[in-house]
């Protein structure tokens, strides 16, 4: 059911058609209004924010594509899931992003990135994946991350107001603040899932992980930075040898919280290396493949389904709205 999705996104081309249908296909609570209206609120910000990428994304905007295969590794994962991702190869369309809607940051500054994954498994299930390098969101509800983004939209003041009264983005700053700054491409740089996932087993019981994609072995930058120099970048390092992610999956604890992604999952954790995600070629955004997919993470295959993080639950609409309008405004301009 949710595979089709993807089609029926692609063939939709008003905001309303796809709201409309996310929201029942998700049987959400929230009423079908006040989800659609949250999200068409968000995406606004971002375009006050970051202004209007005409027929690009409003967020992670600046990226390129690749494609891939993803292997299983260690099967000791099938005790949890009865997922074809950890049992048989499966096809990667990828996309690497700068996070942020400005249409062209400078790679050679150090930035936070994305790692988007539509993987299709031999009997052609269909897993999205989004990812980024934060170690944990800023905020815990759409409501709260809808009024930073409007902060943002607004002054400097606003979001220092916001910031204020906002004791998880404290948290979030003084945690970002440590992080080591060192420029690293692409493809040595860890994705995180941030969002919780449960794993299913072929007796339904569900376990809940969070997953990262971990460079497999260090990656170093081999061209000069600037301006747009990770693409040649990680193709220099894919023909002198390989660019690979091991998928790391950690095993939730008893005491964690599954359901807030502004909560990092700390101490010791059983992690499996599920997979193994190797890239193959890069392409630019004109001619790859990864340039209409809707990267909507909550697109999962048996064995595979998303938490009740209500983060994870608003990207959808959000996404779908990004979509919508990035596809019309291709078509207009033709
Ligand atoms: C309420 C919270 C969030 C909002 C409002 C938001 C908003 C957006 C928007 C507007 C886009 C562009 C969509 C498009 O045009 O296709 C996007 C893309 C993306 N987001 Fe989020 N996001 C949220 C949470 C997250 C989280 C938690 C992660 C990481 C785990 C994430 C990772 C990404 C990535 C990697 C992309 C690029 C997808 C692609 O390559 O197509 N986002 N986000």
């Amino acid at each position: 059911m949710l595979d089709k999705t993807i089609n029926k996104f692609a063939t939709y081309k008003t905001a309303r058609g796809i709201i409309c249908c996310s929201a029942v296909m998700l049987a959400v609570q929230t009423p079908i209004a006040t989800a659609g209206d949250a999200a068409l609120k968000t995406l606004d910000s971002f375009e006050k924010v970051f202004g209007v990428t005409e027929g690009k994304r409003r967020n992670h905007t600046k990226g390129f594509c690749f494609n891939g295969m993803l292997t299983p590794n260690d099967s000791s994962i099938l005790g949890y899931s009865a997922s074809e991702l950890f049992s048989g190869q499966s096809e990667v369309i990828g996309r690497l992003s700068h996070k942020g809607g400005k249409l062209a940051p400078s790679d050679a500054n150090i930035g936070q990135y994305g790692m988007s994954l539509s993987i299709t498994t031999a009997s052609g299930g269909i897993n999205l994946m989004s990812m980024n390098t934060e170690d944990f969101f800023p905020v815990s509800t759409p409501e709260a991350f809808a009024q930073l983004m409007r902060a943002k939209a607004t002054s400097a003041d606003a979001v220092k107001t916001f910031a204020k009264n906002s004791p998880e983005l404290q948290h979030y700053a003084a945690h970002m603040a440590k992080r080591p700054k060192i420029l690293r491409p692409y493809e040595g740089i860890t994705f995180n899932s941030v969002n919780s996932f449960y794993l299913v087993d072929a007796d339904n019981k569900k376990t809940a992980v969070r997953w990262s994609f971990v460079p497999a072995a260090s990656q170093s930058i081999n061209t000069e930075p600037s301006q747009d120099f990770f693409y040649k970048n990680i193709q220099r390092n894919i023909d002198k040898g390989e660019v690979v992610w091991d998928m790391v999956v950690t095993i939730a604890n008893e005491d964690d919280v599954v359901d807030n992604a502004a909560i990092q999952w700390t101490g010791e954790h059983k992690q499996i290396v599920a997979a193994k995600l190797k890239v193959s070629s890069v392409s630019s955004e004109d001619v790859g493949q990864c340039t209409d997919i809707n990267y909507d993470p909550m697109v999962l295959s048996a064995g595979l389904e998303p938490s009740a993080d209500p983060i994870l639950q608003a990207r959808r609409n959000i996404y779908a709205i990004g979509l919508s309008r990035r596809l019309t405004e291709k078509q207009n301009n033709k």
